[in-house]
Protein backbone atom coordinates (compact mmCIF):
# COMPACT_ATOMS: atom_id res chain seq x y z
CA UNK A 1 0.00 0.00 0.00
CA UNK A 2 1.21 3.35 -0.96
CA UNK A 3 0.52 6.40 1.22
CA UNK A 4 -1.92 7.79 -1.86
CA UNK A 5 -3.44 3.94 -2.94
CA UNK A 6 -7.04 4.49 -4.07
CA UNK A 7 -6.27 8.58 -4.56
CA UNK A 8 -6.57 10.76 -7.55
CA UNK A 9 -4.68 13.96 -7.54
CA UNK A 10 -4.30 16.97 -10.17
CA UNK A 11 -1.18 18.80 -9.61
CA UNK A 12 -1.07 22.12 -11.64
CA UNK A 13 2.32 22.82 -13.24
CA UNK A 14 3.54 19.37 -13.18
CA UNK A 15 5.06 19.89 -16.59
CA UNK A 16 9.05 20.28 -14.52
CA UNK A 17 10.08 21.78 -11.34
CA UNK A 18 8.57 20.82 -7.67
CA UNK A 19 4.98 20.00 -10.00
CA UNK A 20 6.86 17.17 -11.62
CA UNK A 21 8.51 15.73 -8.61
CA UNK A 22 4.94 15.69 -7.19
CA UNK A 23 3.64 14.00 -9.76
CA UNK A 24 6.64 11.12 -9.46
CA UNK A 25 6.39 10.53 -5.71
CA UNK A 26 2.60 10.78 -5.88
CA UNK A 27 2.36 7.76 -8.73
CA UNK A 28 5.29 5.88 -6.63
CA UNK A 29 3.02 6.54 -3.74
CA UNK A 30 0.15 4.52 -5.51
CA UNK A 31 -2.00 7.75 -6.37
CA UNK A 32 -3.41 8.84 -10.21
CA UNK A 33 -2.37 12.13 -11.08
CA UNK A 34 -3.65 14.10 -13.47
CA UNK A 35 -0.25 16.33 -14.88
CA UNK A 36 -1.27 19.75 -15.84
CA UNK A 37 0.40 22.61 -17.22
CA UNK A 38 1.22 24.89 -20.16
CA UNK A 39 4.04 23.26 -21.28
CA UNK A 40 2.27 20.50 -23.31
CA UNK A 41 5.12 18.73 -24.65
CA UNK A 42 7.18 17.74 -21.46
CA UNK A 43 4.09 17.63 -19.58
CA UNK A 44 2.79 15.05 -21.98
CA UNK A 45 6.53 13.53 -21.87
CA UNK A 46 6.25 13.13 -17.95
CA UNK A 47 2.88 11.72 -18.14
CA UNK A 48 3.48 9.25 -20.50
CA UNK A 49 6.45 7.86 -18.53
CA UNK A 50 4.77 7.83 -14.90
CA UNK A 51 2.46 5.17 -17.13
CA UNK A 52 -1.66 4.68 -16.86
CA UNK A 53 -1.38 5.82 -13.63
CA UNK A 54 -1.10 9.41 -15.10
CA UNK A 55 -2.56 11.89 -17.55
CA UNK A 56 -1.41 15.15 -18.95
CA UNK A 57 -4.22 17.90 -19.84
CA UNK A 58 -3.33 21.53 -20.70
CA UNK A 59 -3.74 23.54 -17.99
CA UNK A 60 -3.71 27.46 -18.30
CA UNK A 61 -4.52 28.10 -14.29
CA UNK A 62 -6.22 31.21 -14.80
CA UNK A 63 -8.34 30.04 -17.51
CA UNK A 64 -12.01 28.04 -15.69
CA UNK A 65 -12.13 26.08 -18.45
CA UNK A 66 -9.11 24.45 -18.72
CA UNK A 67 -10.00 23.97 -14.57
CA UNK A 68 -13.56 22.23 -15.53
CA UNK A 69 -11.47 19.96 -18.38
CA UNK A 70 -8.76 18.73 -16.08
CA UNK A 71 -11.40 18.03 -13.36
CA UNK A 72 -13.44 15.33 -16.25
CA UNK A 73 -9.93 13.96 -16.92
CA UNK A 74 -9.16 13.14 -13.60
CA UNK A 75 -12.48 11.92 -12.91
CA UNK A 76 -11.76 9.29 -15.96
CA UNK A 77 -9.48 8.43 -13.82
CA UNK A 78 -11.17 8.43 -10.02
CA UNK A 79 -12.90 11.17 -8.22
CA UNK A 80 -10.44 13.92 -7.20
CA UNK A 81 -9.34 13.49 -3.84
CA UNK A 82 -6.16 16.00 -3.82
CA UNK A 83 -5.25 19.33 -5.49
CA UNK A 84 -1.78 20.62 -5.39
CA UNK A 85 -1.69 24.29 -6.54
CA UNK A 86 1.85 24.24 -7.38
CA UNK A 87 1.76 26.27 -11.11
CA UNK A 88 3.15 29.79 -10.71
CA UNK A 89 5.70 32.59 -11.75
CA UNK A 90 8.32 34.55 -10.95
CA UNK A 91 10.12 37.71 -11.64
CA UNK A 92 12.45 40.47 -9.36
CA UNK A 93 11.29 44.13 -10.14
CA UNK A 94 11.22 47.15 -7.96
CA UNK A 95 7.94 48.85 -7.77
CA UNK A 96 8.99 51.92 -9.29
CA UNK A 97 9.67 49.96 -12.22
CA UNK A 98 6.50 47.50 -12.29
CA UNK A 99 3.73 47.94 -14.53
CA UNK A 100 0.53 47.45 -13.53
CA UNK A 101 -0.52 44.59 -16.42
CA UNK A 102 2.33 42.70 -14.94
CA UNK A 103 1.15 42.77 -11.49
CA UNK A 104 -2.51 41.87 -12.81
CA UNK A 105 -0.51 38.59 -14.74
CA UNK A 106 1.23 37.60 -11.42
CA UNK A 107 -2.08 37.78 -9.79
CA UNK A 108 -3.95 35.58 -12.60
CA UNK A 109 -1.32 32.96 -12.95
CA UNK A 110 -0.45 32.33 -8.64
CA UNK A 111 -3.58 33.67 -6.68
CA UNK A 112 -6.33 33.44 -8.67
CA UNK A 113 -5.12 29.97 -10.60
CA UNK A 114 -5.36 28.85 -7.36
CA UNK A 115 -8.75 30.02 -6.53
CA UNK A 116 -10.07 28.44 -9.55
CA UNK A 117 -8.66 25.23 -8.32
CA UNK A 118 -9.94 24.98 -5.38
CA UNK A 119 -13.73 26.49 -7.17
CA UNK A 120 -13.31 23.37 -9.69
CA UNK A 121 -12.46 20.71 -7.48
CA UNK A 122 -14.76 21.90 -4.02
CA UNK A 123 -17.77 20.37 -5.28
CA UNK A 124 -16.46 17.05 -6.83
CA UNK A 125 -14.28 16.76 -3.74
CA UNK A 126 -17.10 17.23 -1.26
CA UNK A 127 -19.28 14.07 -3.06
CA UNK A 128 -16.58 11.63 -2.07
CA UNK A 129 -16.47 12.94 1.49
CA UNK A 130 -13.76 15.37 1.48
CA UNK A 131 -10.37 15.65 -0.04
CA UNK A 132 -6.65 17.42 0.82
CA UNK A 133 -5.91 21.13 -1.06
CA UNK A 134 -2.04 22.33 -1.06
CA UNK A 135 -1.46 25.66 -2.53
CA UNK A 136 2.38 26.28 -3.47
CA UNK A 137 2.59 29.59 -1.83
CA UNK A 138 6.25 30.66 -0.75
CA UNK A 139 8.27 32.80 1.91
CA UNK A 140 7.52 35.48 -0.14
CA UNK A 141 4.41 34.60 0.82
CA UNK A 142 5.58 35.29 4.81
CA UNK A 143 7.55 38.31 4.97
CA UNK A 144 8.80 40.60 2.44
CA UNK A 145 11.58 40.39 0.14
CA UNK A 146 13.22 42.88 -1.77
CA UNK A 147 12.53 43.12 -5.47
CA UNK A 148 9.54 40.94 -4.67
CA UNK A 149 6.36 43.18 -5.31
CA UNK A 150 3.68 41.53 -7.38
CA UNK A 151 4.98 37.90 -6.28
CA UNK A 152 5.22 38.44 -2.71
CA UNK A 153 1.59 40.03 -3.25
CA UNK A 154 0.13 37.12 -4.85
CA UNK A 155 1.94 34.89 -2.68
CA UNK A 156 0.53 36.51 0.22
CA UNK A 157 -2.76 36.08 -1.47
CA UNK A 158 -2.33 32.57 -1.38
CA UNK A 159 -1.61 32.17 2.19
CA UNK A 160 -4.61 34.16 3.10
CA UNK A 161 -6.99 32.40 0.67
CA UNK A 162 -5.65 29.05 1.82
CA UNK A 163 -7.26 30.06 5.48
CA UNK A 164 -10.26 31.17 3.92
CA UNK A 165 -10.79 28.05 1.97
CA UNK A 166 -9.99 26.11 5.12
CA UNK A 167 -12.59 27.70 7.34
CA UNK A 168 -15.39 27.50 4.66
CA UNK A 169 -14.60 24.17 3.43
CA UNK A 170 -13.86 22.00 6.55
CA UNK A 171 -17.29 21.01 7.23
CA UNK A 172 -17.64 19.14 3.69
CA UNK A 173 -14.29 17.60 4.74
CA UNK A 174 -12.08 19.03 2.67
CA UNK A 175 -8.26 20.38 4.06
CA UNK A 176 -6.75 23.17 2.76
CA UNK A 177 -3.01 23.73 3.91
CA UNK A 178 0.03 25.99 2.04
CA UNK A 179 3.29 25.48 1.50
CA UNK A 180 5.84 28.26 1.79
CA UNK A 181 9.60 27.31 -0.04
CA UNK A 182 12.41 29.56 0.48
CA UNK A 183 15.38 28.92 -2.28
CA UNK A 184 14.65 25.68 -4.20
CA UNK A 185 16.42 24.54 -6.84
CA UNK A 186 14.27 24.59 -10.24
CA UNK A 187 14.17 26.96 -13.50
CA UNK A 188 12.41 29.24 -11.44
CA UNK A 189 15.53 29.98 -9.54
CA UNK A 190 17.63 32.81 -11.76
CA UNK A 191 20.50 31.25 -13.14
CA UNK A 192 23.05 33.08 -11.85
CA UNK A 193 22.08 31.22 -8.10
CA UNK A 194 20.65 27.98 -8.91
CA UNK A 195 22.74 25.23 -8.24
CA UNK A 196 25.38 27.55 -7.25
CA UNK A 197 27.55 26.18 -4.27
CA UNK A 198 27.85 28.69 -1.45
CA UNK A 199 25.30 31.36 -2.77
CA UNK A 200 23.12 30.10 -0.05
CA UNK A 201 25.52 29.66 2.47
CA UNK A 202 23.58 32.43 4.64
CA UNK A 203 20.65 29.83 5.73
CA UNK A 204 21.31 27.48 8.51
CA UNK A 205 21.28 24.85 6.54
CA UNK A 206 23.64 26.07 4.11
CA UNK A 207 21.78 25.72 0.54
CA UNK A 208 18.87 25.63 -1.87
CA UNK A 209 16.71 22.97 -1.65
CA UNK A 210 15.59 20.89 -4.20
CA UNK A 211 12.18 19.99 -5.59
CA UNK A 212 11.79 16.48 -4.17
CA UNK A 213 12.10 17.71 -0.55
CA UNK A 214 9.39 20.00 -1.10
CA UNK A 215 7.45 16.67 -2.47
CA UNK A 216 7.89 14.63 0.41
CA UNK A 217 5.93 17.53 2.40
CA UNK A 218 3.69 17.91 -0.08
CA UNK A 219 2.65 14.02 0.16
CA UNK A 220 1.92 14.25 3.69
CA UNK A 221 -0.04 17.19 3.55
CA UNK A 222 -1.88 15.71 0.63
CA UNK A 223 -1.91 11.97 2.20
CA UNK A 224 -3.98 11.13 5.67
CA UNK A 225 -1.02 11.06 7.63
CA UNK A 226 -2.21 14.67 8.28
CA UNK A 227 -5.94 13.82 8.95
CA UNK A 228 -6.27 16.63 11.29
CA UNK A 229 -4.13 19.35 9.55
CA UNK A 230 -5.82 22.46 7.70
CA UNK A 231 -5.86 25.92 7.33
CA UNK A 232 -1.75 25.77 8.31
CA UNK A 233 1.29 26.74 6.89
CA UNK A 234 4.47 24.94 6.20
CA UNK A 235 7.95 26.68 5.57
CA UNK A 236 10.41 24.75 4.02
CA UNK A 237 13.33 26.78 3.72
CA UNK A 238 16.62 25.77 5.00
CA UNK A 239 15.78 27.67 8.21
CA UNK A 240 15.69 30.56 7.13
CA UNK A 241 12.86 31.81 8.37
CA UNK A 242 13.75 31.03 12.00
CA UNK A 243 15.29 34.24 12.21
CA UNK A 244 18.44 36.24 11.34
CA UNK A 245 21.79 34.50 10.85
CA UNK A 246 25.23 35.41 12.65
CA UNK A 247 26.98 37.33 9.91
N1 LIG B 1 11.89 27.60 -7.00
C1 LIG B 1 11.79 28.38 -5.95
O1 LIG B 1 12.80 28.88 -5.43
C2 LIG B 1 10.44 28.64 -5.31
C3 LIG B 1 10.42 29.23 -4.04
C4 LIG B 1 9.20 29.47 -3.44
C5 LIG B 1 8.01 29.11 -4.07
N2 LIG B 1 8.08 28.54 -5.31
C6 LIG B 1 6.80 28.18 -5.93
O2 LIG B 1 6.80 26.80 -6.22
C7 LIG B 1 5.91 26.54 -7.31
C8 LIG B 1 6.60 25.65 -8.33
O3 LIG B 1 7.68 26.36 -8.93
P1 LIG B 1 9.04 25.65 -9.41
O4 LIG B 1 10.08 26.01 -8.45
O5 LIG B 1 8.79 24.21 -9.68
O6 LIG B 1 9.31 26.47 -10.75
P2 LIG B 1 9.18 26.06 -12.31
O7 LIG B 1 9.27 27.36 -13.03
O8 LIG B 1 10.14 24.99 -12.63
O9 LIG B 1 7.71 25.44 -12.42
C9 LIG B 1 6.55 26.22 -12.53
C10 LIG B 1 5.59 25.48 -13.43
O10 LIG B 1 4.36 26.24 -13.52
C11 LIG B 1 3.97 26.25 -14.87
N3 LIG B 1 3.09 27.36 -15.19
C12 LIG B 1 3.41 28.68 -15.36
N4 LIG B 1 2.33 29.39 -15.70
C13 LIG B 1 1.29 28.51 -15.73
C14 LIG B 1 -0.08 28.63 -16.01
N5 LIG B 1 -0.64 29.82 -16.35
N6 LIG B 1 -0.86 27.53 -15.94
C15 LIG B 1 -0.32 26.33 -15.62
N7 LIG B 1 0.98 26.15 -15.37
C16 LIG B 1 1.78 27.23 -15.43
C17 LIG B 1 5.28 26.31 -15.65
O11 LIG B 1 5.10 25.96 -17.02
C18 LIG B 1 6.12 25.33 -14.86
O12 LIG B 1 5.97 24.01 -15.31
C19 LIG B 1 5.50 27.91 -7.85
O13 LIG B 1 4.22 28.24 -7.35
C20 LIG B 1 6.54 28.84 -7.27
O14 LIG B 1 6.06 30.16 -7.14
C21 LIG B 1 9.25 28.30 -5.95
Amino acid sequence: MGRLTGKTAIISGAARGQGAAEARLFVSEGANVILGDVLDEPGQQLADELGDAAAYVHLDVSDPQDWTLAVKTAQELGPPNVLVNNAGIHWVRNIEEEQPDAVLKMFSVNALGCFLGIQAVAEPMSHTGGGSIVNISSVAGMTGIHGHSAYGMSKWAVRGLTKIAALELGEKGIRVNSIHPGPINTEMLPERVRDVPGVFAHLPLGRAGSAEEVANLALYLASDDSSFQSGGEYVIDGGGWAGHPRR
